[in-house]
């Protein structure tokens, strides 16, 4: 396995790998990797013939007071995780090298942005998809994988890629849960045993809203009003939002029709925490 800290590096392995014929995954992240990145990576692997992961914790995605300075950097045992996947190349860029200069140039996604996530990190959006226009750009894969995890992520990386006529294909993974349901992300390791036990809850309302669907619940309004009360037992949990929306526009529904994408979205202490499921009600 390769360590390409310079974009030169990168682009010359994937293209002596492309000269082979190989077909090129990739799999984007910012470190701290945990068995749902793995997850991506072993899809990659099995997909792919030559496989690159990134690892860059892109400062342009964080907003201000959000956690870029205290984002977990555990290089080594990412490095080792790699290694045992199966990678070929792990691209580790620094800041400099990814921003040389004030950046002027940035992809913006519009409406698939403003809703959800977009309502509280307005600039994050703007981030996420200026960096991965920019790894696509310098890695050139045939193939990109996301995860599920961030939804909202997937949906406008897609609305990207189509929109500007990007050639690779976005693969979108399940996410990967611990046993009591939560969400495995990075963030996890800021959470005590205490706000850890109340962050299960997450999961059980999103449950709770695919009961009341498949029950044949279709007003909104009324399974939000449940999926708030059962976030309600966990006493750190501060809601930022629970919503239902339609998992293409992400624009909300005031009936359960078609493919809907059930998101939430707390913090319990000073940690942000989000999940979602998809559900299919149905044609529409
Ligand atoms: P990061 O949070 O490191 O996540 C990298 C990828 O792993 C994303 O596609 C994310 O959806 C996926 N992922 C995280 N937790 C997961 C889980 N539990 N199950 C399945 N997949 C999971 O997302 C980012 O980084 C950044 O925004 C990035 C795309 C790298 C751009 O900077």
């Amino acid at each position: 396995m390769e360590v390409a800290k310079t974009i030169e590096l990168v682009r010359s392995l994937v293209q002596a790998a492309r000269s082979k014929g190989k077909k090129v995954g990739f799999v984007p992240t910012m470190g701290a990797l945990h068995i749902g990145h793995i997850s991506l990576i072993e899809a990659a692997v099995k997909n792919c013939d030559f496989v690159v992961v990134s690892i860059f914790v892109n400062p342009t995605q964080f907003g201000p007071g959000e956690d870029f300075e205290k984002y977990p950097r555990p290089l080594d045992a990412d490095l080792k995780i790699c290694r045992k996947a199966g990678v070929d190349v792990v691209f580790v860029p620094t800041p400099d090298q990814m921003y040389p200069s004030e950046n002027l140039t940035w992809v913006n996604v519009e409406k698939l942005t403003e809703s959800l996530c977009g309502q509280f990190r307005p600039t994050h959006f703007r981030g996420v998809t200026t960096v991965c226009a920019k790894l696509f750009n310098i890695v050139a894969p045939d193939v990109a994988f996301f995860g599920q995890k961030d939804a909202q992520q997937a949906v406008v990386i897609k609305r990207m890629v189509a929109d500007l006529n990007m050639p690779l294909e976005i693969v979108v993974c399940p996410t990967v849960r611990e046993s009591d349901g939560l969400a495995v992300s990075s963030r996890n390791k800021y959470l005590t045993e205490e706000q850890k036990k109340d962050a299960a809850y997450i999961y059980k309302s999103l449950q709770k809203c695919r009961e009341m669907i498949e029950a044949g619940t279709t007003d909104t309004e009324t399974i939000i009003a449940e999926m708030r009360k059962m976030l309600s037992q966990a006493p750190s949990i501060q809601i930022e939002y629970v919503s239902i929306v339609d998992a293409e526009t992400l624009q909300n529904l005031d009936r359960i029709i078609g493919k809907v994408l059930a998101a939430v979205a707390v913090r319990t202490g000073p940690t942000r925490l989000i999940d979602n499921i998809l559900v299919d009600a149905g044609k529409k």
